[in-house]
């Protein structure tokens, strides 16, 4: 049988070439994705902008790709701005994202040109007036509305409901917004709601969709010409073979025909609509490699096999007891699938498959887990002094390094020593 094959590259090989843990990227599966939502926004006949979302997976040449499809970069930090500047990113083609942004960075982001500020509280809004008024500059942005809808995903990745740090309540929404507007330097644009991440089914959509155009329209009643609503992302993906995944590009004619139904209805301008993603353009487009280390049998109980890595680079099923898929990459000259656990090698039970059916797995075997493009490098950690693994980026025939492989040098590059310990 033939070795495991990613993206149109041999997966031993690459693992060969790049050492492991590696973090794979396939330039084409995001392309391919970034393309079918323009498309499908396209084919409804909207006004419509798409914003990839940097948190789920950022780096310099991902800005390159992001840029060169011609959509928007939500940024959330200060460092995710400055991944985009060193990219070339059009400053305004950033929305500048994140919760309890510091007046430092509101002001980093107007003088360095970002286009939108999506502002989460009522205290960054008093941050953003003091910042504004001191650099005697306009903004245009959005307010981040918590439209109270629960969201069935996991409760860590819920974002939308009442009780909640992120945005501002609905019930206190207008009001803020109508008086946000009437500052010299601020102009209400939009508003922005997110109500969650792995999203499956469209009913908690359409409840957000509608509470944002409710609210939109009260905020036009008083006189602030709001022009766009922000959606958010949260199209959830099926992580494993049969898992129910969230019909995104049947989803986008709905909720654009919904939009302009509801409009109509009550006389309100269509508003131009955003989206958010993150995780539907990139997961299905990354896979980690590894090697296996150890593989053991405890009589009358499991098989384990150990890898080169764990919740160092995949943290996601120790924080919300996320499912993967792996396979043996190496060719075997016959198939026995058994089911073994897959363990990372942290000083922790950092299981990252309870139980995967596997080929045969042998010290020294290549392992692949499957749709890891989002939240994995992006929340990768050095627990236990691990480096952070490389990511290659597969383009056609073509692999590249897009992020290099963490030295123990850039380890141990932040210790300083304490005068009274030298
Ligand atoms: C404000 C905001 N927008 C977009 C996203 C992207 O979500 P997803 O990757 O699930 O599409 C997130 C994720 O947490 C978010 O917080």
């Amino acid at each position: 049988m033939k070795n495991i094959q990613f993206s149109g590259h041999d997966t031993v090989a690459l693992a060969e070439q790049y050492g492991t843990p590696l973090y794979v990227m396939s330039e084409d599966i995001i392309r391919d994705r970034i393309e079918s939502v323009k498309k499908a926004f396209e084919e409804a006949g909207a006004d419509y902008e798409i914003n990839f979302a940097g948190k789920a997976f950022t780096n310099i040449a991902m800005c390159k790709i992001v840029d060169s499809e011609g959509i928007a970069l939500d940024a959330v930090s200060k460092g995710e701005i400055m991944t985009a500047q060193a990219a070339g990113f059009p400053m305004d083609r950033i929305c500048y994202h994140g919760s309890n942004k510091k007046a430092s960075e509101l002001k980093y982001a107007l003088e360095n040109g970002v286009g939108l500020i999506v502002v989460d509280s009522e205290d960054e809004l008093k941050k953003l007036i003091q910042v504004t008024d001191e650099l005697d500059q306009d903004v245009n942005i959005m307010f981040r509305v918590s439209p109270g809808v629960e969201a069935h995903t996991h409760e860590l990745i819920q974002t939308g409901t009442q009780d909640t740090k992120f945005g501002l309540p609905y019930s206190l929404a207008k009001d803020i917004i109508v008086s946000a507007n009437a500052q010299p330097h601020i102009s209400v644009v939009g508003i922005h709601c997110h109500i969650g991440s792995q999203i499956v089914d469209e009913v908690p959509f359409i409840a957000a969709a509608d509470k944002m155009i409710s609210l939109y329209q009260d905020i036009r009643n008083d006189g602030v010409d709001l022009r766009a609503i922000n959606l958010g992302g949260g199209f959830g993906i099926p992580y494993l073979e049969g898992d129910e995944y969230f019909e995104t590009l049947k989803y986008i004619p709905k909720l654009v025909a919904h939009v302009r139904t509801i409009c109509a209805d009550r006389d309100v301008p269509m508003p131009k609509l955003i989206v958010e993603p993150g995780r539907f353009l990139v997961c299905e487009a990354g896979a980690t490699l590894y090697t296996i280390g150890t593989v053991k049998e405890i009589p009358g109980v499991r098989k384990y096999v150990s890898v080169d890595g764990g919740m160092n680079d995949n943290p996601r099923p120790a924080l919300y007891g996320a499912e993967y898929e792996a396979v043996v990459c190496n060719g075997k000259e016959s198939e026995k699938m058994e089911p073994y656990r897959v363990s990372g090698r942290a000083c922790e039970t950092d299981t990252l498959i309870d139980s995967a059916m596997l080929n045969q797995p042998q010290v020294g075997d290549i392992l692949m887990v499957k749709n890891t493009g989002a939240y994995n490098y992006s929340m990768a950690s050095r627990y236990n002094r691990y480096p952070i693994p490389a990511v290659v980026l597969l383009s056609g025939d073509r692999s590249a390094v897009m992020v290099e492989r963490e030295s123990y040098e850039d380890l141990l590059s932040h210790d300083r020593v304490p005068d009274w310990l030298k």
